[in-house]
Order: structure tokens, then sequence, then C-alpha cells
């Protein structure tokens, strides 16, 4: 178990405090990971393990409409900070236009309706969208764009065009206390 509260270099040079990056080795090879996964997964010597793995995650670092990418036993998860608006759109959206059909409150913890929290990987093919970091294109509904091939995500995280067939997956997660949210 680690705490995380780092900010790091962008690809452009300026630190942003909005997007944390947890572990150096960098996301640009997540896709190659993930690919990968089904067999680095069987030469793993311990599921149960790997099952206890959790991170801590410090929420004060995390403004309201900023999120983060944390890395958490091999995979991103994408932490944001949603404001009033965010959760007011996801909330509106009725369910029959859903492709996906869940509701944004089975996608929260009650009383926490500003934190989402999802794994980043769409789930068309694995790629990890955009729409974290500052200045990222979050597609047509506000929430994360997977370029690969063209998945829209809304502030929900819930899948709304293009070829990915699920909602990014909501990953067991609980508040320590107020500040502190622990994945795993
Ligand atoms: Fe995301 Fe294909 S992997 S749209």
């Amino acid at each position: 178990m680690s705490t995380i509260n780092e900010t790091i270099e962008a690809e452009d040079g300026a630190t942003r405090r909005d997007f944390l990056h947890v572990a150096a080795a960098g996301m640009a090879g997540v896709g190659a990971v993930m690919a990968a996964w089904p067999f680095i997964d069987q030469m793993n010597p311990a599921a149960d393990t790997l099952a206890l793995a959790s991170v801590e995650v410090d929420l004060s670092a995390i403004g309201v409409g900023e999120a983060v990418i944390i890395k958490w036993r091999g995979k991103p998860v994408f932490v944001r900070h949603r404001t009033e608006a965010e959760i007011e759109a996801a909330r509106a959206v009725p369910m029959d236009v859903l492709v996906d059909k869940q509701p944004d409150a089975e996608r929260v913890q009650e009383g926490h309706a500003e934190w989402l929290v999802v794994l980043g990987v769409c789930t068309h093919l694995g790629c990890v969208p955009l729409g974290t970091k500052e200045g990222d294109d979050r597609g047509d509904f506000g929430g994360w764009f997977c370029p690969c091939h063209g998945s829209h995500y809304d502030t929900a995280g819930r899948i709304r065009k293009g070829p990915a067939p699920k909602n990014l997956e909501v990953p067991t997660y609980a508040f320590v206390n107020d500040t502190t949210l622990q994945i795993g």
C-alpha cells in the first residue's frame, strides 16, 4: 500500500497539478501491457496476493473539475472530482439512450457523487481513453474519448457513442476518510 501525492512533468513540459501520473512506467506503454496481460498473468505467483493489492489516493490534491490517473494492479484508474454541472449532466440522461444502462447513482458512492472512480481501460479493445489531462479531448459527452476507434464516454464514464460495448468499469474502492480514497 502506498500514498500517492505527487505531480509530474506533462508531455509539454509543464507541471500540471491535475495530472498525477503514478508510477514512472508511463501510460504510453499501457496499451502494450494490457495486450500482454493474459501471458503475464500466468506468470504471477499468487492471485490472492494480487487481490490484496490496494493503493491510497490523497483526494485533497484533486481540485473540483480535475482528474488524475492512478496506477493500480498494473491498470490505470481515473479519479475525477466532478463539478455540479458534470453530476447534473450525468443524472439527467434518460436510461433509454444509454448503451449500457446504468444510473449515475449506481456508479458512485452515496454521499460522494462528486468522486467518479473508473478503470481507464476502454471496453472496446483496451486503449486508455483521453479526458483526464487538462486540454484533452473529452469527447462529445464531456467525459472521456478513446481515439483508437472513436468511443465517447460521458461524465459518469458510460459509453455513449462508438464501438465500445460497456461502460468504463468501476473498481472496488472505499473512502478511508474525507480526503483519502483506497482503491482495491
Ligand atoms: Fe477504445 Fe477501440 S479501444 S474505441
